[in-house]
């Protein structure tokens, strides 16, 4: 009989982790199938409950229930998760209990590594500092990186700076208003886009201009419709190194199924079946 996996979430039709997933079931042989779900917030407790009686394989979050998972009483969320604030992978262990993780921060990095950038020590500016800022940021304080977080609302980078500088990681952390972003800039070896700016249909838009960045720099926009945004444009005509947000789907997919079977993903066919599904 097929083990069921699954992303609940809503809106949940544009999802690409059912075409990668069974992309990865498919070519290891695996007798497996993964849906996606559409579960209203207030449902969630009972959906995850009933995914558990019915023996599913596991789970993976999205918008907008990863941050109510944290407060469901049937989960149990692993240190990272609870000072992220959100999950995004649900573990069903044999004994019964149901383990909240989140692998988006865990992705970006693996996304970051891809393109060879050293993390420790690095000089990170990161922009936006909603959920999946968080996230990443968590991840890479806890691998030494020297972080700037700037936003829009100053109020809301200074309260993250703070929560990570309270959580103790080895990396240093400070949180700006956008004003300073073009001199941080100059400074910088790595700046990731954690906004919604130059998402589709507002494709225009670009948090910074290719005379605000340098050939050095490693420039990595999570936003990943189009797959190439304003802002990797930018960089990439005046020769900088460029990271897709495509990976961040990849590789905090591939962490998640690593978590459900103890096997070793295969990334490249993940690749492959993501930027199928984004172009398509
Ligand atoms: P997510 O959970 O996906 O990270 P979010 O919590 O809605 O999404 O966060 C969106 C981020 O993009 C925020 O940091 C937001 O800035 P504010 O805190 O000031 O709202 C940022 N953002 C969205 N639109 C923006 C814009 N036009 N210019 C600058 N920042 C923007």
């Amino acid at each position: 009989m097929k083990r069921i996996f699954g992303v609940f979430g809503d809106p949940i039709s544009h999802s690409v982790s059912p075409t990668m997933h069974n992309a990865v079931f498919s070519a290891l042989g695996m007798d497996c199938i993964y849906h996606a779900f559409n579960v209203k917030s207030e449902q969630l407790e009972k959906a995850i409950l009933g995914a558990n009686a019915m023996g599913f394989g596991g789970l993976n979050l999205t918008v907008p229930l990863k941050e109510r998972a944290l407060k469901l009483d049937c989960i149990k969320p692993d240190p990272l998760a609870g000072s992220i604030g959100a999950i995004n992978t649900v573990v069903f262990e044999k004994a019964g209990e149901i383990t909240g993780y989140n692998t988006d921060g865990l992705g970006a990095k693996k996304a970051l590594l891809d393109a060879a950038v050293e993390i420790k020590g690095s000089k990170i500016v990161v922009v936006g500092a909603g959920g999946a800022s968080r996230a990443i940021i968590f991840q890479l304080a806890a691998d030494g990186a020297d972080i700037t977080v700037i936003n829009r609302t100053e109020e809301k980078a200074i309260e993250l700076a703070r929560d990570i500088s309270g959580a103790a990681l080895q990396g240093k952390i400070k949180g700006s208003g956008l004003l300073g972003l073009k001199d941080l800039l100059k400074e910088a070896d790595v700046l990731i886009n954690t906004t919604t700016l130059g998402m589709h249909p507002n494709t225009e838009n670009s948090i910074a201009t290719a005379e605000e960045l340098h050939p050095e720099l490693t420039v990595f926009d999570i936003v990943y419709n189009p797959l190439e945004t304003k802002l990797l444009k930018e960089a990439k005509s005046i020769g900088a190194k460029t990271v897709s947000g495509s990976l961040v789907l990849v590789y905090q997919g591939a962490e998640a199924f690593r978590l459900w079977t103890g096997i070793e993903p295969p990334v490249e066919i993940m690749k492959k079946a993501v930027l199928e599904a984004l172009e398509a």
